[in-house]
C-alpha cells in the first residue's frame, strides 16, 4: 500500500505543473523590468515627438494641448449638467460645485444617470448618436425637474481623441475603441453636441467645456488631493494625461506655467515602436478590431481586448492538444465570448479556480483541474502584462515630470479611473508595486476616483466659465479702442481738413503747418564737416558729420549721447541751454574738436515757427518739456547766448530744424523719392513737400518769401545789384511743412474717438487739452493710457485679485519700452510676468494675458491712427500734383515705429489701406534726423554769401 502511495507521489512530481507549459507559450508575454525600462524609455521619446511642432504630424502619440492650465484651486463653483461619453455607460449628470455648501472637502453634490447606448449608434451617423445624447440630456432635465426656460452650462466628457484650441472645441481626430459613427472626424464635436441640442429643442445649453476622461479623472482626484497631476484610465480603452510644462507644449502659444497634455497613449505602437513586443495574439486581436493598425498599445492593456486575448491564447493552446485534450467548442471559436470581466472573475484570491471553471464549461468546454489552473494562469499572464505596460507608461510621464522640474525625487498623486483597475482583484496592486520598482526614489500615490469624471469635467467648466465671463469683460472695455474702418475714415478726413486749414490759417490753428524753409531734399553734392544738436526725443545727442565732396550717399557719423534730467527740461530755459552747452563742450573736447568753430545744424522737436532757416521761435512745449521763459522766443538766439556765457568754443548755428524734416532729409539723401517725414517717438509728427504756392500763411508772416540763404528773392544784395539767379533757383516751387500733427483734435474734434481713459491722460498731463492726438499715438502716453486701463480693471476686480497697489497708482511706470517687450511675441508671458513683477504687481497667468490684450488694444489704435493721418497727407501731396497715383517714400524714426513688434506694420497697412491710389514705401532712418540737419546746414552754408 505505502509502495503504491510513493509511486503514485513519485509520478505527480514527475508530471508537470500546468502553469510551467503556459509560462513557455507565452513566454514573449512575460516583460522582465529591463524590457520595461525599455518600452518606458521609447514612450519618452514619442511624447518629447508629440510635443515637438517639427515631429508633432508625423508622431503616433499625439500628446494632446488640452487649455487646462491648472488643477483645482478651490476657486471653482457653481451647477452644471454634464455628459460622460466613452465609456462602459453613458451617463447624464447634475453636478453642483459648492453650491450653498461653502467647504472644500466634499463640496461637491452629484445626481446622475446612466442611459443605454445602443450598439447601432456606435457605428451608425454621427448625428444621430448625437441626436441620441441630446434626447437622453433632455429626458434627464425633466425627469429631475430641472428648468427648461433656464440657460445651463454643461461640462463635457468625451473620451477620444480630440484637436482643442480652446476649452470649448474639439476635433476628433480619430474614433477608438468600439465607436466609428461616421461623419464627425475631422469635425469639432461640441458643434456637432450643440446642433443635437438645437435639433432636439426645448433647452437651454451652453456647452462650456470638453474634456477627455483622463483629464477629468485627474481634476476630479485633484479637487481633494493637490499633488494629483496624473490622470489614467484603466478601463474599455487606455489612456493618460499630465500636467506639462507650457514650454514644451510647443503647439501652444506662451511659456509660462502649464498645461494638461492629453497623451493618447493607445496610439502608442502604431508606426511600429512596439514591433518587437507585439505577439501573435496582438496581430490577431487587431486584426480582428473596427479600426486595424490603431491603438496597438490600447490592444496590449485595456478591457475591450484582454478577454479577447485570453480567448486566444486559450483557443490556440486547445488547438494544439495543450488545453482540453485537444478538443475545441464552437463558442470558444466565437469573438468575444470571454470578457474582462471573466478574466477578472479568474483571478479572485478564492474563487478563482472555481470561477474558471464555470466560465470554460459556460463555453462548452470540459476543463481538467490542470486545465482551470492553466487557463487561470493564461489569465495571469495577459492581465500582468496589461499592468505592465501601464506601469512603464506611467514611469515615463513621471519621469518626465521629475526631469522638467529638475528634481531629483518626486512627491506626486496618480488619479485612477476605468473598469479594468476597479474590477481586477490584483490590477491595482501589481501595478503600483512595478511602477514603484522602476521608480524608487518617486513618492507615488494612487488615488481611485470616487465619482467619475464628470466631478473633474464640472471644475473644468466652473474656471472656464469665469474665464469667459473675464474675456467678456475685458473685451468690452477694450472695445472703445477697437476702430472701424468708417471712424478712420474719419480721421483721414479730420487730418486732411486740418492740413488745409493749417496753412490758410494766419492765426493758431490745431495742425499748426509751419514752414521749414526747406526746399530741396538733398542731391547728393553736400560736402564738409558739420556739427548737429538734437533735442527733443528721448535723448539729447552732439554728432559730427563729415560728407564727402562728389560722393553721393557717404557720410561719417560721430556721436555721444546725453540725457536731460527732468527738473532741467522742467525748470527755467536758462538752465536748458546751459546744459545743452555743457553737453556739447563735453562732446567737442571727446572729438578734439573744442576751437574748430564748426557750423551746426540744431534739430530742435517742438513746433517753432520759422521765418528763416536759421531762427525758430518756439510756439509751445510739448512731451514732457516745459522750461520757463522759452515759450516766444528764437531758440536759436537763446542757443547763441549760452554758448557766449560758457565763453569756451564758438558754433556757428546756421539752421534749425523740427526732427520730422531732419528724417526726411536724412532718407532722401539715400532715397530722392523720400518726400516726407514721420515720428512716431516719444511725441509724433509728420512733415512734408508742399507746393508753394498752397503756403498762404508764409506771404502774410513774412511779406515776401525768403529763401534757405535767408536772402528774399529779387531783393538788392549790399553792392546794389539784384541777387543773381543761381543753379536750380527756377524749380524752387515747394517747400517742406512741418505739420505739427500732434495738435489735432484740440479743438474736440477727435472727442468722439477719445476713450474716457485718453480723457483722464489728457487732464493728467502738463499741457491738458494740448496735442490731443499725440496722446493717442506717442510712446510717451501709451503706457499712460495702459495704466488708466489696467487701473479701472483692478478696481472691478479682473486683474491682480482686485488689489490695487501702490505702483499702480504712481504716473509713468509702464513705459512704452515695456509695452515693445510686453507685446513681442516669444517669450512673452514671461517678459510680461517679470515686467509686472518688477512693477511690483504679482501677477497669474491670467494677468499678464490680460495685460498683454490691453496693450496690444492700445498700440494697435495708436499705429491705425498714425496710418489714416499719414493717408491724409500722402493723398494730398497727389492731389496737390494732379496725379491718378503717386509713388512715394516715407523717412521714419521714432522708438515706437523701430522697438514696437507690430506699430509699423499696423501703420503701414492702414495708410495703404485708406490711400489706395499711393504707393507708399516706409524707410526706417538710420542714423536719426541729426545727419539730416547736418545735409541742411550743408546747403545753407554753401548759400551763405
Ligand atoms: C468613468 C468615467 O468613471 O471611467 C468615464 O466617467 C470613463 O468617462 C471611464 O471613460 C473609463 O472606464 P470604462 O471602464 O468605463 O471605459
Ligand atoms: C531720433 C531723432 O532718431 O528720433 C530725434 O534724431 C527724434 O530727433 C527721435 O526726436 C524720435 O524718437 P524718440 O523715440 O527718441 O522720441
Ligand atoms: C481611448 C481614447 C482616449 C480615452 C481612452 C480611455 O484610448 O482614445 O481618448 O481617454 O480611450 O477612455
Ligand atoms: C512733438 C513735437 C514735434 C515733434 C514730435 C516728434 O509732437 O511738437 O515738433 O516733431 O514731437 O518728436
Amino acid at each position: 500500500m505505502l509502495a503504491v502511495h510513493l509511486i503514485s507521489f513519485f509520478f505527480s512530481k514527475l508530471k508537470e505543473d500546468p502553469t510551467k507549459k503556459v509560462d513557455r507559450f507565452l513566454y514573449a508575454m512575460r516583460l522582465h523590468d529591463d524590457q520595461l525600462s525599455d518600452i518606458s524609455a521609447r514612450f519618452q521619446a514619442e511624447m518629447k515627438k508629440g510635443l515637438s511642432a517639427e515631429s508633432n504630424a508625423a508622431a503616433a502619440v499625439k500628446m494632446l494641448p488640452t487649455h487646462v492650465r491648472s488643477t483645482p484651486d478651490g476657486s471653482e463653483k457653481g451647477q452644471f449638467l454634464a455628459l460622460d461619453i466613452g465609456g462602459s455607460k453613458f451617463k447624464v449628470l447634475q453636478v453642483k460645485v459648492r453650491e450653498g455648501i461653502g467647504i472644500r472637502k466634499g463640496g461637491v453634490e452629484m445626481e446622475e444617470k446612466t442611459y443605454p447606448m445602443p450598439k447601432e449608434l456606435l457605428i451608425g451617423k454621427g448625428s444621430e448618436l448625437f441626436d441620441h445624447v441630446s434626447e437622453s440630456l433632455k429626458d434627464f432635465m425633466q425627469e429631475k425637474s430641472i428648468s427648461m426656460e433656464k440657460k445651463h452650462p454643461l461640462a463635457f466628457t468625451f473620451s477620444f481623441p480630440c484637436e482643442q484650441t480652446t476649452l470649448d472645441q474639439g476635433m476628433l481626430l480619430s474614433w477608438s475603441k468600439n465607436y466609428r459613427a461616421r461623419g464627425l472626424q475631422g469635425k469639432d464635436v461640441v458643434q456637432a453636441l450643440r446642433e443635437a441640442i438645437d435639433r432636439t429643442g426645448g433647452m437651454d445649453i451652453d456647452v462650456s467645456a470638453m474634456v477627455n476622461d483622463t483629464v477629468a479623472t485627474m481634476m476630479t482626484c485633484g479637487f481633494d488631493d493637490r499633488y494629483c497631476e496624473v490622470g489614467l484610465i484603466i478601463g474599455t480603452g487606455t489612456n493618460a494625461c499630465y500636467m506639462e510644462e507650457l514650454r514644451h507644449v510647443d503647439l501652444v502659444e506662451g511659456d509660462e506655467g502649464r498645461m494638461c497634455v492629453n497623451t493618447e497613449w493607445g496610439a502608442f505602437g502604431d508606426d511600429g515602436a512596439l514591433n518587437d513586443y507585439i505577439t501573435q495574439f496582438d496581430r490577431d486581436v487587431d486584426a480582428a478590431s473596427v479600426n486595424p493598425g490603431k491603438q496597438i498599445f490600447e490592444k496590449m492593456v485595456s478591457g475591450m481586448y484582454l478577454g479577447e486575448l485570453v480567448r486566444l491564447v486559450v483557443l490556440k493552446m486547445a488547438k494544439r492538444g495543450l488545453l482540453f485534450d485537444g478538443s475545441v467548442s464552437n463558442a470558444l471559436r466565437t469573438k468575444g465570448r470571454i470578457t474582462t470581466a471573466d478574466v477578472a472573475a479568474m483571478e479572485q484570491y478564492k474563487n478563482g479556480l472555481n470561477n474558471t471553471r464555470d466560465i470554460l464549461m459556460a463555453l462548452d468546454l470540459n476543463p481538467s483541474h490542470d486545465d482551470c489552473i492553466a487557463v487561470q494562469h493564461v489569465s495571469t499572464i495577459v492581465s500582468f502584462r496589461s499592468s505592465n505596460l501601464v506601469a512603464a507608461g506611467l514611469a515615463a510621464i513621471l519621469t518626465r515630470i521629475k526631469q522638467n522640474r529638475n528634481l531629483r525625487s518626486l512627491r506626486i498623486t496618480v488619479g485612477v479611473d476605468g473598469t479594468v483597475y476597479k474590477t481586477h482583484p490584483q490590477y491595482p496592486k501589481r501595478l503600483h508595486k512595478v511602477v514603484r520598482r522602476l521608480l524608487p526614489e518617486c513618492h507615488v500615490r494612487f488615488v481611485l476616483s470616487d465619482s467619475g469624471s464628470s466631478k473633474g469635467a464640472a471644475l473644468v467648466t466652473a474656471v472656464a466659465q469665469r474665464l469667459a465671463s473675464l474675456k467678456r469683460q475685458v473685451v468690452e472695455t477694450l472695445s472703445p479702442f477697437r476702430l472701424n474702418q468708417a471712424q478712420l475714415q474719419l480721421v483721414k478726413a479730420r487730418m486732411r481738413e486740418g492740413l488745409e486749414a493749417g496753412l490758410k490759417m494766419k492765426g493758431s490753428s490745431t495742425v499748426k503747418m509751419l514752414p521749414s524753409f526747406v526746399y530741396h531734399t538733398p542731391d547728393g553734392t553736400e560736402h564738409g564737416k558739420y556739427l548737429a544738436l538734437d533735442l527733443g526725443g528721448t535723448n539729447f545727442r552732439a554728432l559730427l558729420v563729415k560728407f564727402k565732396k562728389g560722393l553721393q550717399q557717404n557720410a561719417r557719423l560721430y556721436h555721444k549721447i546725453y540725457t536731460i534730467p527732468l527738473e532741467t527740461m522742467q525748470g527755467t530755459g536758462e538752465e536748458l541751454f546751459d546744459h545743452i552747452a555743457q553737453c556739447v563742450s563735453d562732446f567737442l573736447d571727446y572729438m578734439g574738436m573744442k576751437n574748430a568753430h564748426l557750423p551746426a545744424g540744431f534739430t530742435f522737436s517742438f513746433p517753432c515757427e520759422q521765418t528763416a532757416i536759421d531762427t525758430g521761435t518756439l510756439v509751445t512745449w510739448t512731451k514732457g518739456f516745459k522750461a520757463t521763459d522759452c515759450e516766444g522766443h528764437d531758440v536759436v538766439s537763446m542757443l547763441r547766448e549760452a554758448i557766449k556765457r560758457r565763453n569756451e568754443y564758438n558754433l556757428d548755428i546756421v539752421a534749425v530744424v523740427n526732427d520730422t524734416v531732419g528724417t526726411m532729409m536724412s532718407c532722401a539723401y539715400e532715397d530722392p523719392r523720400c518726400e516726407v517725414g514721420l515720428i512716431a517717438g516719444t511725441g509724433t509728427n509728420v512733415c512734408y513737400m508742399e507746393e508753394l504756392k498752397n503756403i498762404q500763411k508764409t506771404k502774410e508772416n513774412t511779406g515776401t518769401m525768403k529763401r534757405d540763404d535767408g536772402i528774399p528773392e529779387g531783393e538788392q544784395q549790399d553792392d546794389g545789384t539784384e541777387r543773381e539767379k543761381k543753379e536750380g533757383d527756377a524749380e524752387i516751387s515747394k517747400m517742406c511743412i512741418n505739420t505739427e500733427w500732434g495738435g489735432l483734435g484740440d479743438d474736440g474734434s477727435l472727442d468722439d474717438i477719445a476713450t474716457p481713459y485718453d480723457k483722464e491722460v489728457d487732464q493728467n498731463s502738463i499741457n491738458p487739452g494740448k496735442q490731443r492726438f499725440e496722446k493717442l499715438t506717442s510712446g510717451m502716453y501709451l503706457g499712460e493710457i495702459v495704466r488708466q486701463v489696467v487701473l479701472d480693471l483692478t478696481r472691478g476686480g479682473l486683474l491682480f485679485r482686485g488689489h490695487v497697489t501702490e505702483p499702480l497708482k504712481t504716473p509713468g511706470i509702464f513705459q512704452t519700452k515695456f509695452l515693445s517687450q510686453i507685446e513681442s511675441d516669444r517669450l512673452a508671458l514671461l517678459q510680461v510676468r517679470s515686467i509686472l513683477q518688477q512693477l511690483g504687481l504679482d501677477s497669474t497667468c491670467h494677468d499678464s494675458i490680460i495685460v498683454k490684450e490691453v496693450c496690444k488694444a492700445v498700440s494697435h489704435r495708436a499705429a491705425q491712427l498714425c496710418g489714416a493721418g499719414m493717408a491724409a497727407v500722402v493723398d494730398k501731396i497727389r492731389e496737390n500734383r494732379g496725379l491718378d497715383h503717386l509713388k512715394i517714400t516715407v523717412g521714419v524714426d521714432g522708438a515706437l515705429y523701430k522697438l514696437h513688434p507690430h506699430f509699423s506694420q499696423v501703420l503701414q497697412k492702414t495708410a495703404r489701406g485708406l490711400a489706395p491710389q499711393c504707393d507708399v514705401t516706409f524707410m526706417p532712418s538710420e542714423e536719426g534726423s541729426g545727419k539730416g540737419a547736418a545735409l541742411i546746414t550743408a546747403v545753407a552754408k554753401q548759400n551763405q554769401p
